[in-house]
């Protein structure tokens, strides 16, 4: 492979655990993916968190790694729950959110999880397709579970997978 197209090349994404050394990268992938974002702080917090189990699709580049999506849950065996998951919007619908979500899932059920429980805003059509593709089903609806930007609320259904 020539140094040009190692450099210009769409970046392949490895899914591997992430640390606290990845706080930043998190930040920032999470502001442009969400209305009210967390901070570094929160990341450093949550990846320090021994009960948090965190992964990333993480690309292959020389230089500089960049952290393509993130997936965190807090594992309580035997239950779990997705705390956030994210995939940068320039790298969505290429199937990315799938695979992570799946070695996560893989990941949870290695650490203990026999159920999965998230809450999805019930209009987010891709995510949606990504967790009832992986075998979550439907179990309750919380109304005006999220806030808008607009001030808003919007419901949130409350999905489960069994392992
Ligand atoms: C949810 C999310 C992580 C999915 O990541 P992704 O890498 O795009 O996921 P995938 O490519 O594996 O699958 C997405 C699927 O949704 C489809 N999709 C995308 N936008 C859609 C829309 N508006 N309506 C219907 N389907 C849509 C894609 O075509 C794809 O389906 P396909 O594989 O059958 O083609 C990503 O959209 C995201 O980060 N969203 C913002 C943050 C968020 O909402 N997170 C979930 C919080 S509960």
């Amino acid at each position: 492979m020539s140094l040009f197209s190692t450099f210009f090349s769409k970046p392949r994404f490895v899914i591997r655990p992430i640390g606290a050394d990845q706080a930043y990268d998190c930040e920032r992938l999470h502001a442009a993916c969400f209305a009210f974002p967390w901070t570094k702080f929160d990341f450093e917090s949550l990846l320090t968190d021994e009960h948090v189990l965190a992964d990333g699709a993480v690309s292959d580049r020389l230089l500089k790694d960049e952290v393509g999506g993130i997936i965190l849950s807090r594992l309580l065996p035997p239950d779990a729950e997705v705390l956030t998951f994210a995939v940068a919007p320039a790298r969505r619908s290429a199937g990315l959110g799938t695979e992570l979500l799946t070695r996560h899932m893989a990941n949870l059920e290695r650490g203990g999880a026999r159920l999965i429980f998230l809450e999805v805003g019930e209009d987010n059509a891709a995510a949606l397709k990504v967790y009832e593709r992986l075998g979550f089903k439907t179990i309750g609806r919380r109304e005006n579970y999220y806030k808008r930007p607009s001030g808003e609320r919007q419901a949130a259904l409350t999905m489960r997978c069994e392992l």
